[in-house]
């Protein structure tokens, strides 16, 4: 046993050069109001090497990665960096000791450039002690082709897509040129090509002596880029493994301590009449000549690239932006959907990409988010409402999505970031759908969790709603889709019927 005595006369003899571990916390615990998020837990991560972190949403992931990166003070828990016990006060204590971390929500400033945000408070000054934008923009530059990123510096943030984003964000934690860096969920607003240069940029930093800790909810990523992997559940540590020796059923069972078998499970049911249907939809400039029907009962896949225009067809369908010409029918009746409030009287539902920008009201309660769009679509049919009910099947939603809070009046803010998209589901299935557009819905969804929204999602459609779901995860869409729609640049480039789709096809649609 080591008491506190010695632990102190370690910190005081300075460095223990060459540690094989860059990283090594041990018995961390942190609690929120009514959660446990961390109980006991050790983690270690060697030079050179990349660590995944696997769990179901709310296992406590993010909470000892915040930690590690000064974001969060833990309750009890021993800490070392190269070998030395070190105590971490801020996010910039953690960065000037060569730990940067990739939030799992994004966290840059839209109303700024690309380099600006990079470089924030560390922006190179001139002589006179102003911002010397022709450095800014050279660093930027230089940073950029070190990773082979290719976005214009200039730009602001708030113009790129999500993707896009993300990459920005990568290349700033590689900019402090930390030692380790974590990674929360960093692809899950990637497409496969996005994803394998990520990889990449991994590699290379690996090579360089770097530790990585990568947090992800995809089991193919984590073997091919992970060297180890430790799981956690319900805020313990349950193993680390070297990647080599595991499967993903070990994985699953380590995480969720049961067998999940069916992954994708889309029920066989009668296709109804045609619900939904759309003709030349054109928005000049961003997607042309979109014609598709949808039935009653079908759940048809949207596929593509992202930036190939699948989320602003989604947004003009649900009147969030006005389409220049074509025309939309539901039930065999033209509409004219030029608002969210005249697609949802039309019986829609949106669950939109970006859970931060457009999805969540961070500042309020999860049960205030959750009944939000049930209770402006009740409102505007029977002027009035009852809240009890309503309060009532939040709850009820919440134990069907298995959404991990002490309670409903939790800020959102505070849920895990798979049990905020959950939410963001429960937000519209409570306002019982005829049409539900789902766009990526079980991003940052833990297995488990997925398989479960893909049974609702197949209930629905059994019980006559016609769903439209984008998704870049090509098992979602083949597994989940009735028929799918490819597109790229702005076009739809095939239809494919279940029987005779793959991920081959797919692609050759998608990338033409
Ligand atoms: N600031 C906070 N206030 C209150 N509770 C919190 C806070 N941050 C996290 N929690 C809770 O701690 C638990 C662990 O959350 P954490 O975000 O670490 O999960 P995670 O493993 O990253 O999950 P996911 O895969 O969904 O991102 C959850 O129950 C969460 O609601
Ligand atoms: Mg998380």
């Amino acid at each position: 046993m080591v008491s506190p005595v010695t632990m102190r006369a370690v910190r005081t003899m300075g460095a223990v050069p060459n540690s094989e571990f860059l990283l090594e916390v041990e018995g961390v615990r942190k609690a929120f109001p009514g959660v446990v998020a961390l109980d006991g837990v050790s983690f270690r991560l060697k030079r050179g090497s990349v660590h995944a972190l696997m769990g179901e949403n709310g296992a406590g992931k993010s909470t000892l990665m915040k930690i590690i990166a000064g974001v969060y003070t833990p309750d009890t828990g021993s800490f070392k960096l190269r070998g030395n016990e070190i105590e971490l006060n801020s996010p910039l204590d953690a960065l000037e000791n060569g730990i940067a971390m990739i939030h799992q929500e994004l966290n840059l400033m839209p109303f700024m450039t690309v380099a600006e945000n990079i470089w924030i408070r560390r922006e190179p000054k001139n002589v006179f002690g102003f911002v010397d934008h022709g450095a800014l923009r050279k660093k930027t530059a230089e940073l950029f082709a070190r990773l082979n990123i290719r976005i214009d510096p200039e730009i602001n943030v708030g113009d790129l897509s999500v993707a896009n984003r993300q990459m920005v964000e990568i290349a700033k934690a590689v900019s402090y040129e930390s030692d380790v860096l974590i990674m929360d969920e960093p692809t899950s607003a990637l497409t496969e090509r996005e994803v394998e240069h990520l990889f990449q940029i991994i590699r290379a930093l690996k090579a360089e002596g770097k530790g990585i800790v990568y947090i992800t909810h995809k089991m193919n990523e984590l073997f091919e880029i992970a060297d180890e992997v430790s799981v956690f559940r319900d805020g313990r540590y349950i193993g680390t493994h070297q990647a080599g020796d595991v499967t993903r059923d070990d994985i699953i069972h380590m995480m969720v301590g049961r067998e999940i078998t069916q992954m994708f499970p889309k029920e066989e049911v009668p296709i109804g009449d045609v619900v939904l249907s759309v003709r030349t939809l054109t928005l000049k400039g961003v997607f042309h000549d979109i014609s598709f029907d949808v039935r009653a009962g079908e759940i048809l896949g949207i596929a593509g690239l992202v930036g190939s225009g699948r989320s602003n067809v989604a947004e003009a369908l649900f009147g969030v932006t006005s389409a220049t010409s074509g025309e939309i029918a539901i039930n065999g009746k033209t509409v004219d959907i030029r608002t969210p409030a005249i697609a949802m009287r039309n019986g829609m539902a949106f669950l939109t990409e970006d859970r931060k920008d457009t999805g969540c009201f961070l500042v309020l309660d999860i049960l205030e988010n959750m009944q939000m769009a049930v209770l402006r679509d009740k409102y505007v049919k029977r002027g009035f409402v009852s809240e009890v009910e309503v309060a009532r099947e939040c709850e009820r939603m919440r134990q069907a999505l298995r959404i991990k809070t002490p309670d409903l009046n939790e800020r959102i803010e505070n849920l895990s970031g798979g049990n905020q998209q959950k939410v963001l589901i429960g937000r519209w299935l409570l306002t019982r759908p005829r049409i539900l557009i789902l766009d990526e819905p079980t991003r940052g969804i833990d297995v488990g969790a997925k398989a479960e929204i893909h049974r609702l999602i197949s209930q629905l459609a059994s019980d006559g709603v016609a769903v439209i779901m984008i998704s870049s995860e090509m098992p979602e869409v083949l597994g989940m889709s009735d028929r799918i729609m490819v597109m790229h640049e702005g076009h739809v480039t095939g239809f494919l019927d279940r029987a005779e789709a793959s991920q081959v096809k797919i692609m050759e649609l998608a990338a033409q």
